[in-house]
């Protein structure tokens, strides 16, 4: 890595906001090769100098995954002049330079939406030529049943050349209007209601639970979010289908 500011280096790692680290230097708390550092503005290179906030030493992230749970009304961009971002649910302390979401939900679907500053690993679990699984749970207002599932299943086509690789529907609850899961491997735009459309379903209400063998935390509500452990990301490459 090329040296930077030491105040934009820490707070990159999501702990400390760029304020809260301007008042550790100000405070002598803070040491680049065991010398006290008195400015903000010193530079390091995190892979060359050993930094230390209170003795204790920085172990420096790449990149940063974050997982959110989307409410409805937000939109899967990071930045719009009218509407509330993905990025705008992010705690000061994680709002680092080039964070994006890593593929898009529409703005009435809620769940599992990753964030990250790494282009290359978003590529990777996006490109259906990896086969990455996506689950959704999704409120459907008309019946589902075994024929809708097989068609799922032999891939659904949207008119034109819009042909989809093959879903994994099954019927979580059966009512009058039934609550199913579906798992897609593509990301294709309003893919999962244009498939219901193509057999004149219509989805009153969607949420993605789970990206390649890692779901959705219970424990996040809507708007809430958290760092990623390096195991939780490796299972978002995991292939279940
Ligand atoms: N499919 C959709 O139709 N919408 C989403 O937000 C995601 C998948």
């Amino acid at each position: 890595m090329a040296k930077e500011r030491i105040d934009k280096l820490i707070a990159s790692q999501g702990k400390y906001s760029r304020s809260q680290v301007k008042d550790l230097v100000r405070k002598g708390m803070v040491r680049v090769n065991g010398e006290r550092i008195r400015a903000s503005d010193h530079k390091a290179d995190p892979d060359e100098d050993q930094i230390q906030i209170s003795s204790q030493r920085l172990q420096f992230k790449k990149h940063l995954y974050i997982m959110l749970n989307k409410p409805k009304g937000v939109v899967s961009a990071t930045e719009d002049r009218r509407m509330k971002t993905v990025l705008d649910l992010l705690p000061e302390a994680l709002r680092r330079r080039n964070l994006f979401p890593a593929g898009r939900l529409d703005r009435d679907t809620e769940g599992f939406v990753l964030i990250t500053d790494d282009g290359e690993f978003a590529h990777r679990i996006l490109s259906p030529k990896n086969h990455i699984p996506k689950t959704y749970e999704a409120e459907i207002d008309g019946p589902v049943d075994d024929e809708l599932i097989r068609r799922f299943h032999q891939g659904v086509s949207l008119g034109g050349d819009t042909l989809c690789r093959p879903a994994e529907l099954r019927i979580l609850r059966d009512a009058e209007h039934p609550y199913v899961q579906i798992t897609i491997c593509e990301g294709m735009y309003h893919q999962i209601k244009r498939m219901f459309e193509a057999f004149g379903r219509r989805v009153l209400a969607l949420k993605r639970v789970r990206m390649g063998a890692l779901a959705l935390d219970d424990a996040l509500k809507p708007g809430e979010c958290r760092e990623l452990t390096p195991n939780e990301v490796g299972l978002i490459c995991m292939k279940r289908l």
